[in-house]
Parts: structure tokens; C-alpha cells; sequence
């Protein structure tokens, strides 16, 4: 039997989680493990990423967040930079048909603004013709760190309370939550990052506070839908607790 339907059938609604964020890292070290240049390796990342959102809609996933671009990726060299923003641009203007034809949503978290015009555009053309689609939520986090999106959430509570509009001892973890890009989306279940590193690189700090957390070897561009299932299938082995005790988990 295919091994991907296989596995597909142990995943229910309950333990499918609703949403998965990735850090799609080791794609400048893969190419250079082939002797290329590091944009090689970016081209060869498209794929990967097309194969996980066809798998993250095939699996029912709700949202699906993709650390495309930090904060401080601009200080990358100018070339890259320049290539990554073509390769975005190109591959959101290709898949769009496929996006509207799966019902696939697109949304953006990160400093919009800073974005190249072109880039901007095609995203919001993207943006715009999907709004409507009611499966996957594809988040493409673009120009995005978590101190920048914490920083932009603290400006505007400092902006309110100065109005008067928020009185200190009313802000709570809602209230926080209200004010980041990731308004209206649940927080992750899962993160996952490739490449091989253990860290969290700025990516939705306030939102991972109980996310699983997998951290695997292989590179960005060799990851595929199986491996998405199968992290799957090991974070439904884990027990989430949110601070409770494992006997308290099972009472209910
Ligand atoms: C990290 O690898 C990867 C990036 C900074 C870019 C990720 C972008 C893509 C895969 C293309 C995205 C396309 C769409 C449509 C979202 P790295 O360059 O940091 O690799 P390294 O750690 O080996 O240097």
C-alpha cells in the first residue's frame, strides 16, 4: 500500500494538528554541498515548499506558516536577496491557479512595507484572489522576526494607553495576542526546523509557547510531504501537557 496513505490513515480530526510553522533553513548549505551557489539551492526549496502545503491540505492541517524571509535576512548580500525576492514573486504568480483550485488561502505576516513593489504586488494580487478559500491557510512570514512584530505590538499599546483607550490593568494575554500579525490564527501545535540547527531564530516567539518543537537534519530543499506526516505521527506520541500534571490529563 502507498506508505503516504498508510500513514495518512492514523491521523484523525482530533489528532491532526491545526497549525504547523516551519523554518525552512539549510537551503544556501545544500547547494553549496553540490557545489553551487547558495541561490541554487533557494530554487530547489520551491519544491519542497510546494510539496508541503499539497501535503498540509491533503492531511486537513488548517494553517501553515513558513518562515520565507527574517528580519535579518536583509543583510544578506545584495544578489541574494534580490534572487530570493524574483523567486518569491515567480513562484506565488505560478501557483496561484493551484492555490484558488484547492482552496488554498495565502496571508503574509512581517514588515509588508519593506518588501520590493513587485513582490508587494503579486502578494496582494495573491492575497486578494484567495481570500475566500476556506481550507489551508498558507502564512508566508516575509520581512518577519518576533522582536519586530512584539516591538509593533508594544507601540500600540503605548499609543492606546496614551489615548486612554487601554488602562494598564486591562491588558492581558488576549490583549497581546489581539495586537500581533498573528491576530485571528491559532497558535502553533508544531514547529519544525530543518537544517539541522536547535533554535528558534526570532520566529513567533510569543506564539510557540507550547508548541512542540522538532528539529530535524535534513536540509530544506530534500524535505518533502512524508517527512511533514511523519513528524506528525511523533508529535501525536508526545503528551501535551499546557502545565498540568499527566494524571490530570487523563482524569478528563
Ligand atoms: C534558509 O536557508 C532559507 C531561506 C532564507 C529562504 C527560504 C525560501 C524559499 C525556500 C523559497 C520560498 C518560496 C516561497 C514561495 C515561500 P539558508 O539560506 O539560511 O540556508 P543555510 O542555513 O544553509 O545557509
Amino acid at each position: 500500500m502507498n506508505s503516504w496513505l498508510e500513514k495518512k490513515s492514523k491521523l484523525t480530526p482530533e489528532t491532526t494538528p491545526v497549525h504547523v510553522a516551519i523554518i525552512m533553513d539549510g537551503n544556501g548549505r545544500w547547494a553549496k554541498n553540490q557545489g553551487q551557489e547558495r541561490v541554487f539551492g533557494h530554487q530547489h526549496g520551491v519544491a519542497a515548499v510546494r510539496s508541503v502545503i499539497e501535503g498540509a491540505a491533503e492531511l486537513g492541517i488548517r494553517y501553515l506558516t513558513l518562515y520565507a524571509f527574517s528580519t535579518e535576512n536583509w543583510n544578506r548580500p545584495r544578489a541574494e536577496v534580490d534572487a530570493l525576492m524574483t523567486l518569491m514573486v515567480k513562484a506565488i504568480e505560478n501557483e496561484l491557479d493551484e492555490f484558488i483550485e484547492n482552496n488554498v488561502r495565502l496571508q503574509v505576516i512581517g514588515d509588508f512595507a519593506r518588501l520590493p513593489e513587485e513582490c508587494r504586488t503579486a502578494l496582494q494580487n495573491a492575497i486578494n484572489k484567495s481570500a475566500n478559500n476556506t481550507g489551508l491557510t498558507v502564512v508566508l512570514a516575509l520581512s518577519y522576526s518576533a522582536r519586530w512584530e512584539i516591538t509593533q505590538m508594544a507601540r500600540q499599546v503605548a499609543t492606546a494607553a496614551a489615548e486612554h483607550k487601554l488602562l494598564a490593568e486591562d491588558i492581558d494575554d488576549q490583549t497581546v495576542a489581539s495586537l500581533l500579525a498573528t491576530r485571528n490564527m491559532p497558535d502553533p501545535d508544531i514547529l519544525i526546523r530543518t537544517g539541522g540547527e536547535c533554535r528558534v531564530s526570532n520566529f513567533l516567539l510569543w506564539q510557540i509557547a507550547y508548541a512542540e518543537l522538532f528539529f530535524v537534519d535534513k536540509m530544506w530543499p530534500d524535505f518533502r510531504k512524508d517527512d511533514l506526516l511523519e513528524i506528525i505521527l511523533r508529535y501525536n506520541a508526545r503528551e501535551r501537557r499546557f502545565g498540568k500534571t499527566g494524571d490530570q490529563l487523563q482524569s478528563h
